[in-house]
C-alpha cells in the first residue's frame, strides 16, 4: 500500500463516519418544517410550548445529572412494549387514551433532547401526570410532592398504594439534593412549601429557587399531547378497540 492510498483510505473512513453521524442527521433534523395538525387548510400548526422557566428547569436537570438514571424516551413498540405501560407512555382514563411513542418534536425548543443514558429510575416522559396523581393521594400540590422527593427520595410517607397503604421507598437510590434547600427559622405559620421534616435544631427546611424551578420542569413533563396525523405514534387499536 502506498502512502497515498493509505491517506485517502484514512480520510474516507473519517468522512463516511462524519457523513452518517453529523451531516445527514443535521440536514434531516436541523430544520424541521412546521407540521399542521390535520389535512384541513386552516388547521393549526403543531407547536410544543416550552417557556423560559421550563427551559431553566431543564438546565438544572441536566447539570445535576438526572439524565444519567432517568430516560425521557418511550421506545417504539417494535423495540419493546412500552406503550402499554399506562402512566409511563401516557394516561388511559375515561376521557381517552393518550399513550404514544416519543417523537423528535417532543423536544422542540429545548437545548438538548434529554433522552437519558440509562433507565435506572423510571422514565420521566410523562412524570407530570404521575406527580399530580401521587400528590392528590396525599392532598398536597404536585410541587410540594416533588420538593419533598428531591429532599428525601427514601421518604415512605410520599407513596400510597391503591388502598391508601404506605409503600416502602427506603430502597430508592435516587440521590437526595440537599444543596437545593435552605434551613430557615420559623416565623408565624412558616414558609410556603416548607418540608414536613425539620432540621435537628427545629428549623424549617425550605426549597431554594433551584428546587422550585426544577419542580416546574418535572411537572411540565407530559409528552402525550395530541400530534399531527403525519407523526402520530399512538398504538394501533387492537381487536378489542384498545
Ligand atoms: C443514581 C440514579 C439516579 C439519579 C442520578 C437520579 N435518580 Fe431519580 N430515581 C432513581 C430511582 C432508582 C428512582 C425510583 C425510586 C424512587 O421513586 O425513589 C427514582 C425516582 C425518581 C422520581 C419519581 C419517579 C416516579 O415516577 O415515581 C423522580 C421525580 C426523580 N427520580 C427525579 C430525579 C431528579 C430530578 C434527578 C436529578 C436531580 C434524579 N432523579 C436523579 C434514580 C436516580
Amino acid at each position: 500500500m502506498t502512502l497515498k492510498t493509505f491517506l485517502i483510505g484514512m480520510l474516507a473512513s473519517f468522512a463516511v463516519a462524519w457523513m452518517f453521524m453529523i451531516a445527514i442527521p443535521v440536514a434531516k433534523m436541523g430544520a424541521l418544517p412546521p407540521v399542521k395538525m390535520s389535512a384541513e387548510e386552516d388547521a393549526a400548526y403543531y407547536q410544543r410550548q416550552t417557556s423560559g422557566r421550563i427551559l431553566n428547569g431543564a438546565e438544572i436537570y441536566a447539570s445535576n445529572g438526572c439524565y444519567t438514571c432517568h430516560s425521557q424516551l418511550i421506545r417504539p413498540t417494535y423495540l419493546g412494549h412500552q406503550i402499554w405501560r399506562n402512566d409511563i407512555a401516557g394516561v388511559v382514563n375515561e376521557d381517552g387514551d393518550t399513550r404514544r411513542e416519543t417523537s423528535v418534536n417532543d423536544f422542540d425548543g429545548e437545548q438538548y433532547a434529554q433522552i437519558g443514558l440509562t433507565r435506572m429510575g423510571p422514565d420521566l416522559s410523562n412524570f407530570g401526570h404521575r406527580a399530580e396523581a401521587y400528590a392528590a393521594k396525599l392532598g398536597i400540590s404536585a410541587e410540594q410532592w416533588i420538593v419533598e422527593h428531591l429532599h428525601n427520595p427514601r421518604n415512605s410517607e410520599l407513596r400510597r398504594g391503591e388502598q391508601g397503604e404506605k409503600i416502602d421507598m427506603t430502597w430508592s437510590n435516587c440521590p437526595s439534593q440537599p444543596q437545593m434547600f435552605d434551613a430557615k427559622d420559623i416565623n408565624g405559620q412558616g414558609t410556603h412549601l416548607a418540608l414536613s421534616q425539620k432540621t435537628d435544631t427545629g428549623q424549617q427546611i425550605v426549597p431554594a429557587e433551584q428546587a422550585r424551578v426544577l419542580a416546574s420542569y418535572l411537572i411540565s413533563l407530559k409528552r402525550d399531547d395530541a400530534m399531527p396525523e403525519s407523526m402520530d405514534h399512538s398504538p394501533e387499536p387492537n381487536d378489542e378497540g384498545k
